[in-house]
């Protein structure tokens, strides 16, 4: 019969499984939760008096204000944890590989192999291990292997796969009230008992009919194929923005127009500077890879395309910028706003602001940010890692990070809108032209801003997947 699922430890305390084990605590009242972590700093900040929390997400500090010392817990003591809990989420880092087989594409599975060898190594009594991460098809197969070998008699671990789909800026809502949870095990008593106990935890505040249960790799499969048919979409209006620039034809008309059509939707059809954040990227490269090894070559083809597309998006539009000032941009100011990959996070995970102002330096522009979530630091790791070989030194001589947007555009010749948070809606423009040489242009990379409204005031503005006007 199913376990009743009464202590529950995180491995991970990032972005999936902050969020989601939080909002877990706080439906579950009869639940522990304890989400552990490697990292001191990040669980000090989870635990911070003032909850300065270590990500920034709407509405997650109510969250953890909440359910904090009720039912949910942060700990760097990750054996404890373990050995308390009767299911175990493993929510750890999957990066792209950087180097060794499969480099640039296969994830990166060691944090996953660590965390399930920790795992068989301390457990004292059976346990339902979760495969939260989004991984590779196939490791939930691998991490059966890894416990199986290693734990001691009258220890039995179950495997699940639990992909999480929450996206950010919206995790919370994404959490409360999920389109679906995706619960995948073997087909076996054992599996389906497994299954069973953990979709009786989300019972707790999700519709039944909303729980999906499957087998355990097309759950894997699943969450690889949505983020891939997700991104799909984006570069496919992103290759009709190009069409409708050389056109006139309006991208945004295009796609309501599209939208409308019951089969298609309307959602993510935004055309922009190209996407970003840690997953589409990385699955649709996992997919890629997986097809590879599975010879299967035109289908790896497939998806590398749409990888392709949303690079190009990103060179075609710094190529726009530098054409359209007069083809130099040589010691020019160019305010960057935003530089978080998208808006109402502080995450900068594949941003597209990277690739924009990476291609801005190597023209020898005079690069200034504004953005009103990310940290400094952060501004500055990221931009060492897409600029290597130069000091960071010498970047700073050709970037500044600005305190407003206001700042951001002093002396520049252009502003360049890289992330679509609403307060660059809400600014001032005038004061904006008042501070910037002439011509003044703007980029709207987002298709944030009313373009006509621009044009009065005296700017030049060019806006994604829409003809010179
Ligand atoms: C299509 C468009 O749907 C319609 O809006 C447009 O005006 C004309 O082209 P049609 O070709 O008549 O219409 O049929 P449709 O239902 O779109 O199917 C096209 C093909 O796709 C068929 O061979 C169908 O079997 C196939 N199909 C459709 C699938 O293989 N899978 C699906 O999920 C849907
Ligand atoms: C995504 C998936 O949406 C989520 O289900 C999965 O669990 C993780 O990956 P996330 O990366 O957090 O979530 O954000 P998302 O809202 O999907 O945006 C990804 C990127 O696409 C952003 O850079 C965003 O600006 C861009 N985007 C999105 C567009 O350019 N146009 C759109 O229409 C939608
Ligand atoms: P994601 O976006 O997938 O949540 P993050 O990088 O935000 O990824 O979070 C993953 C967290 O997992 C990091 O804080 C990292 O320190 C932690 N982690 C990695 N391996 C282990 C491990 N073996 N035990 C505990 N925590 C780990």
């Amino acid at each position: 019969a199913p376990v009743k699922v009464q202590k529950i430890c995180c491995i991970g305390a990032g972005y999936v499984g902050g969020p989601t084990c939080a909002v877990i605590a706080l439906n579950c009242p009869d639940i522990q939760v304890t989400i552990v972590d490697l990292n001191q700093a990040r669980i000090d900040a989870w635990n911070s008096k003032d909850f300065k929390l270590p990500i920034y997400e709407p509405g997650l500090e109510d969250v953890v204000r909440k359910a904090r010392g009720r039912n949910l817990f942060f700990s760097t003591d990750v054996d404890k944890a373990i050995n308390e809990a009767d299911l175990i989420f493993v929510s750890v880092n999957t990066p792209t590989k950087k180097s060794g087989v499969g480099a640039g594409f296969a994830a990166d599975l060691n944090y996953v192999e660590l965390a399930t060898r920790r795992i068989a190594s301390v457990a004292t009594s059976s346990k339902i291990v979760v495969e939260k991460s989004t991984v590779p098809c196939r490791t939930a197969e691998s991490m059966r292997t890894i416990l199986e070998a290693n734990s001691k008699p009258n220890c039995h671990f179950d495997i699940l796969s639990n992909p999480e789909f929450l996206a950010e800026g919206t995790a919370i809502n994404d959490l409360l009230k999920p389109d679906r949870v995706l619960i995948g095990s073997l087909q076996t008593p054992e599996g389906i008992d497994a299954c069973t106990a953990l979709a009786d935890v989300y019972a707790n505040w999700v519709p039944k009919e909303r729980i999906l249960t499957v087998g355990l790799w097309s759950s894997e499969l699943s969450k690889l194929a949505a983020n891939a048919m997700l991104a799909q979409r984006i570069s496919s209006i992103n290759a009709l923005s190009a069409i409708c620039e050389a056109t006139g034809a309006n991208i945004d008309e295009v796609a309501n127009a599209i939208g409308f059509d019951s089969r298609i939707g309307p959602k993510f059809l935004k055309a922009s500077v190209g996407f970003g954040g840690s997953c589409f990227q990385k699955d649709i490269l996992n997919l890629v890879y997986l097809s590879e090894s599975l010879h299967l070559p035109e289908v790896a083809a497939y998806w590398r395309q749409v990888v392709d597309m949303n690079e190009y998006q990103k060179r075609r539009f710094a190529k726009t910028v530098v054409d359209t000032l007069f083809k130099t941009i040589t010691g020019k100011r160019i305010a960057v706003l935003g530089f978080a990959f998208k808006a109402d996070t502080g995450d900068t995970r594949e941003s597209a602001a990277i690739t924009l102002i990476k291609d801005f330096v190597a023209e020898k522009a005079l690069v200034q940010i504004y953005d009103p979530k990310v940290e400094h630091e952060q501004i500055w790791l990221d931009l060492a890692e897409a600029i290597p070989g130069t000091p960071i030194e010498a970047i700073k001589k050709q970037v500044t990070i600005c305190a407003s947007p206001v700042e951001a555009a002093s002396k520049a010749e252009a502003v360049v809108i890289a992330t679509e948070w609403k307060e660059f809606k809400e600014i001032k423009w005038e004061d904006i032209y008042a501070t910037m040489d002439k011509p003044a242009f703007v980029f709207d990379g987002r298709l944030l801003l009313d373009a006509e409204k621009l044009r009065k005031i005296g700017f030049h503005v060019t806006t994604i997947g829409r003809g010179a006007a």
